[in-house]
């Protein structure tokens, strides 16, 4: 007789256990492991046969036909150009973002901007009476917007199919459920279960999926990275709650370039694009004090010009405080001990603030050379000109080190209406209309 054996699974994620425990060691639930009984197979070996029947042909590749894909147009060229041109049709989308970023507010806004689209929005999150109230605040009439708050995935998929919208808006993809299931909304299995389905509904009926997520402590959207396989292009939308401005960021994208970033402003009337970023990013006063200098830093396949603030000042403790915001910490220590080794400046009984004006994270090495000014600039009380941006990476030798995109970046530089631009030596002159002076180390520049 084949012999029983007990087993333990957890119900949020699948992991299974021959002993009972009170916490998954996977997804870090509580109470979620319940019983099973599994008859042991008898010990026959299972043979794998090859049946005449179940070939399927290949296909050379050159004779596979390319069917023209149609965009959608989102209307808001910001968003357009993160997803390469507007919503492929029939494909299936995943936008991340903190709660309270605006990823609700960006829907509606692409719903108020496309008149012409049928879109129907899933709100699981939210009663179609705050939802009205949230439009009225953007300004959107709605004639073209249904709203369901069903978030049975089975009852979703049915209204999809008899509206046929161009755009099937889930939010959010935590709140759906499927029935044939025991765990909770927003559980791993869930989650996996219910944006299979609405995969399907992309692919085979067309209809363009769009599927909003939150984000976990670590930053990933509902646990451990199981959605961002399935989907054709993951956006995140980003962005500091002390800050107007966010960043809607294409990481992965089946249907043009990854890495394309979309810039926004939340006002009291909505989301609103920003053309011009580098205007944001630009501290607008005239105060010429020490320790400030801009840098040039690529946002995409976009320079945005920022400024970078440093505050140098004698330190009242044993050890001298190092506090970065919007710049890696270890990065600015880094730079401080090149400053002291190669340019012979010493920081070691000074406090260092450094601050990225406009709340905006940069990990661009180009923002170096910036970053450097700046801290000399603080530290011997000396004005950098407003009118001057640095472009350069920073080595361990004191070397200014060439970056990418020199070209764009000096461009921009131009058109902000920047006179002066520091550059690496070893970058390829460009032709410019703004003055070029270039360093190879920074003691030179110093
Ligand atoms: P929301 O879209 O609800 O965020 P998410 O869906 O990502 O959780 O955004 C809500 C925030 O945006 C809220 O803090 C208020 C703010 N907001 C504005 O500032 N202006 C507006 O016109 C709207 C609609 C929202
Ligand atoms: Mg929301």
């Amino acid at each position: 007789m084949a012999k029983e054996k007990i087993r333990f699974e957890c119900s949020n994620c699948e992991h299974v256990s021959p002993k009972w425990l009170g916490v998954c060691p996977v997804c870090g639930e509580w109470n979620t492991f319940t019983e099973k009984r599994e008859k042991k197979k008898s010990s026959k070996k299972h043979k794998v046969e090859i049946s005449e029947s179940t070939s399927s042909e290949a296909v050379r590749l050159s004779e596979i036909g390319t069917e023209h894909q149609e965009r959608i147009s989102a209307n808001l060229e910001e968003f357009d150009r993160v997803l390469g041109g507007g919503f492929v049709e029939g494909s299936f989308i995943l936008l991340g973002g903190d709660p309270g970023i605006g990823k609700s507010t960006l829907m509606l806004q692409t719903a108020k901007n496309s008149e012409n689209l049928k879109i129907l929005y899933i709100a699981g999150e939210e009663s179609g009476a705050q939802i009205k109230q949230r439009a009225q605040r953007i300004g959107l009439s709605g004639e073209n917007l249904y709203i369901s708050s069903d978030t049975d995935v089975q009852s979703v998929i049915h209204t999809a199919r008899k509206l046929k919208p161009d755009l099937l808006v889930i939010d959010s993809i935590q709140t759906l459920f499927s029935d044939e299931l025991t765990s909770l909304p927003g559980s791993i299995r869930q989650i996996r279960e219910c944006s299979a389905l609405l995969q399907q509904i992309a692919k085979k009926e067309n209809i363009t999926t769009l599927m909003i997520g939150h984000v976990t402590k670590d930053g990933d959207i509902a646990g451990p990275r199981i959605l961002e396989h399935m989907v054709d292009t993951v956006l995140h939308f980003e962005g500091d709650k002390n800050h107007l401005y966010r960043l809607l960021r294409c990481v992965k994208n089946r249907f043009g370039p990854a890495q394309e970033v979309g810039v926004f402003e939340m006002k009291e009337g909505g989301l609103e694009e920003v053309t011009n970023p580098s205007e944001l990013f630009l501290s607008d006063s005239d105060l010429e004090v020490s320790g400030n200098s801009i840098a040039c830093v690529m946002e995409g396949t976009r320079p945005i010009l920022v400024e970078i603030q440093a505050l140098v000042s004698s330190s009242n403790y044993g050890t001298p405080q190092r506090t970065a915001s919007g710049f890696d910490q270890r990065r600015l220590s880094l730079l401080l001990a090149v400053l002291e080794k190669r340019a012979g400046l010493y920081f070691g009984d000074q406090d260092v603030y450094l601050n990225v004006a406009g709340g905006l994270k940069i990990t661009d090495p180009a923002a170096d050379l910036a970053v450097v000014s700046a801290l000399a600039s603080s530290l011997n009380n000396e004005i950098v000109d407003r009118k001057k941006v640095f472009i350069g990476e920073v080595g361990l030798g004191g070397e200014i080190r060439n970056v990418s995109y020199l070209e764009q970046r000096i461009r921009e530089a131009g058109k902000m209406g920047i006179q002066k631009v520091v550059m690496p030596k070893s970058g390829t002159a460009v032709q410019a209309k703004t003055e070029l002076k270039s360093a190879a180390t920074i003691s030179e520049l110093m």
